[in-house]
């Protein structure tokens, strides 16, 4: 066993899940409401010392191993799967969490931050599937859920890179869903709005603007992310497809269908108003004022 593949306690419990970025927010949420359920969890992270600390913390509660996953590494994800396969004997629960934040106008936001961005929200759950799908055809068993996001659906203006990668990852798992029912496994997309987690410090963008109101969004939010695991926990347990976490994503969904010229209106009149503050805030860095 090495230092990145740590054993922390043992006890009793059958069902099994991996869960990326467990070391905070959102995964760390989720992973504590299985390990609560009396299931086994695999806590991964590439925060080793967070995630030292939720496995102590974990550990007091239920089975938790903790082991270090980069999500932009293939490598990374066959090295969990094997030591799954090698010490639970297969996996019932990947849940594809970790990921970050950006932001920005169109023109604004580079082709690094493409790049950065797709690479960690969207391949990264990619990268997850296709290492554990095998496993979960081959088990004739096993449940994926993606972490995606609100924005996926709601596609508001000033974020396309985010909105994109989330957008996508709904539709992987969408796709997923149809291609994996015959071989006994399911696949959920969780699509919550804004918690207030540490996605803000993670947050990166070539249009700065940007980062200050979501990052204002996130710290705002009084939805928890405990609350969203519970929201998760049993939104799995019915096999949902998309579990949306928040009052405003059911509206946003429903608008959708109902009274898209409706839902139109309101995203335009909020981004006059967005765009009013971008425009404020450029006007001043060009003047050489700090925001
Ligand atoms: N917080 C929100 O408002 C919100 C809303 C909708 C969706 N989400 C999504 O929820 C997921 C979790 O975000 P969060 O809010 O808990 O943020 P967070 O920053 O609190 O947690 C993200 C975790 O991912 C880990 N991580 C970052 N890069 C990684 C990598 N390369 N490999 C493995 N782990 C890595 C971080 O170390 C961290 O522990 C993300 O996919 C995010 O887009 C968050």
């Amino acid at each position: 066993m090495t230092e990145n593949e740590q054993s922390i306690s043992t006890g009793g419990t059958t069902k099994r899940a991996l869960v990326t970025g467990a070391a905070s927010g959102l995964g760390r949420a989720i992973a504590t409401r299985y390990v609560q359920a009396g299931w086994r969890v695999l806590l991964t992270d590439v925060d080793d010392e967070g995630l030292t600390l939720v496995g102590k913390d974990l550990s007091r509660v239920g089975e938790v191993a903790t082991r270090r996953l980069d999500v932009r590494k293939d490598a990374d994800f066959e090295r969990a799967r094997t030591w799954c396969e090698d010490s639970w004997g297969g996996l019932d629960l990947l849940v594809n969490n970790a990921g970050v934040a950006s932001g920005g106008r169109m023109e604004r936001v580079s082709m690094d931050d493409w790049e950065w961005i797709l690479e960690l929200n969207l391949k990264s759950v990619i990268r997850g599937c296709r290492t554990f799908v095998p496993l979960f055809k081959s088990q004739g068993s096993g449940y994926i859920a993606n972490v995606a996001s609100l924005a996926g659906v709601a596609n508001l203006p000033g974020m396309s890179n985010y909105n994109v990668t989330k957008a996508a990852v709904i539709s992987l798992s969408q796709t997923l869903r149809y291609e994996l029912k015959p071989y006994g496994t399911g696949v959920s997309v969780v699509c919550p709005a804004f918690v207030n987690t540490n996605l803000g410090a993670s947050m990166r963008s070539s249009d700065p603007v940007a980062v200050d109101f979501a990052r204002r969004q996130i710290s705002g939010a009084t939805v928890t992310a405990e609350q969203v695991a519970e929201k998760v926990f049993e939104g799995i347990a019915k096999e949902r497809f998309m579990i949306l976490t928040h009052r405003e994503g059911h509206a946003i969904r429903a608008l959708s269908r109902v009274a898209p010229s409706l839902l139109e209106r309101h995203i335009g009149k909020g981004w006059e108003k967005a765009r009013l503050r971008f425009e404020q805030a450029d006007a001043q860095a060009a003047r050489g004022e700090v925001r």
